[in-house]
């Protein structure tokens, strides 16, 4: 017995550190994923009783010591008993099949079922990065993000999926389970957070060079919170603090960049306006510091080869004003 529990041991280990990394679909945290994480803690029971039951059989059956057959004896080839192995066998293997089958199509009722949601918002995928816009009743109260975004914790959260350019896939394994970003087609993701935390996301659909640098962040806080939080991104910029900053930006980035404020609406890339705030640049490529950013404003391509961003040929001092500029962007 100690023999076979040692490596159920390590694989259990193994098991609760993936459930802990960051996309971990195993330690859910919202009630599609609990349904996820159930079915996929059932499906490897099922398999790991099934792997040693029919270990167990075939060893029992290599070791079984054979009935002495007399040279020249003749073997019925009549025996029922193998027949009835193999229908016992079948019949074993059916049974747990469908309950697999079952349980499956139940899940994915579950987690598919419409319902009204408390919030709405638009993603869009895009090579390779995303586009996150909140709605509001009033147009003033709408506003654009991208890669990171937050939601209130409780709240069933109404994803509406679409894509700019190729298939991506949106998934945050600890709330819910994937759904494509199709061009041309509108599809419903919905997620859902128990507890305040950052949930990490990833595109989970190859899209091109740059599919593994696709990640992006869903930040879930209390919802007086997160109506604090929508308030602070309606604010403008001030481009009085940093003018040098603003005018390389105004010059140089805004046909793409958008910052609240500015005269800068550029859709082609994420809009930039409380830049400062997120943990990452280039969706999840950088850690968004003074000299990470300066570097990727050098050199994007350097850092994401194939990135729809040019290397904008500013001189250092240019550089250092933007990004100054960017990172006070909070
Ligand atoms: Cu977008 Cu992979």
């Amino acid at each position: 017995m100690r023999r076979v529990a040692l490596p159920l041991g390590a694989g259990g280990l193994v098991l609760g550190g993936c459930a802990k990394s960051p996309l971990g679909y195993l330690d859910s945290a919202g009630p599609a994923a609990h349904e996820i994480a159930a079915l996929g803690w059932g499906l490897l029971a099922m398999s790991v009783v099934v792997a040693l039951v029919v270990g167990g059989l075939l060893l029992g059956a290599l070791w079984r010591p054979r009935a002495a057959i007399a040279p020249g004896a003749l073997v019925r080839a009549n025996d029922a008993t193998p027949i009835r192995w193999i229908l016992f066998g079948c019949g074993v293997s059916s049974v747990l099949l469908l309950v697999a089958a079952v349980w499956t199509l139940v899940a994915v009722r579950n987690v598919t079922r419409p319902a009204a949601a408390g919030l709405v918002i638009d993603v869009t995928g895009h090579q390779w990065w995303w586009e996150v816009h909140y709605r509001s009743e009033q147009p003033s109260r709408q506003f654009t993000t991208a890669n990171e975004f937050v939601i209130p914790v409780g709240v069933l959260v109404q994803v509406n999926l679409r894509s700019a350019d190729v298939i991506h896939s949106f998934w945050v394994p600890k709330l819910a389970g994937k759904t494509d970003a199709i061009p041309g087609v509108d599809n419903v993701a919905r997620i859902q957070a128990d507890r305040p935390g950052v949930y990490r996301g990833q595109c989970t659909e190859f899209c091109g060079k740059q599919h593994a640098n696709m990640a992006f962040f869903v930040r879930a806080v209390p919802p007086a919170d997160f109506q604090a939080w929508w308030s602070t991104q309606l604010a403008d910029a001030r481009a009085d603090i940093h003018a040098a900053g603003a005018a390389v930006f105004l010059a140089k980035c805004a046909a793409c960049h958008a910052v609240r404020g500015l005269p800068a609406g550029g859709i082609v890339g994420p809009d930039l306006s409380h830049f400062g705030a997120r943990s990452t640049i280039g969706a999840g490529e950088l850690d968004n510091t003074m000299h990470n950013l300066a570097a990727w404003i050098t050199d994007p391509q350097a850092i994401k080869p194939a990135t729809l961003m040019p290397n904008p040929d500013l001189t250092p001092s240019q550089v250092a004003a933007v990004t100054t500029f960017l990172e006070d962007l909070k």
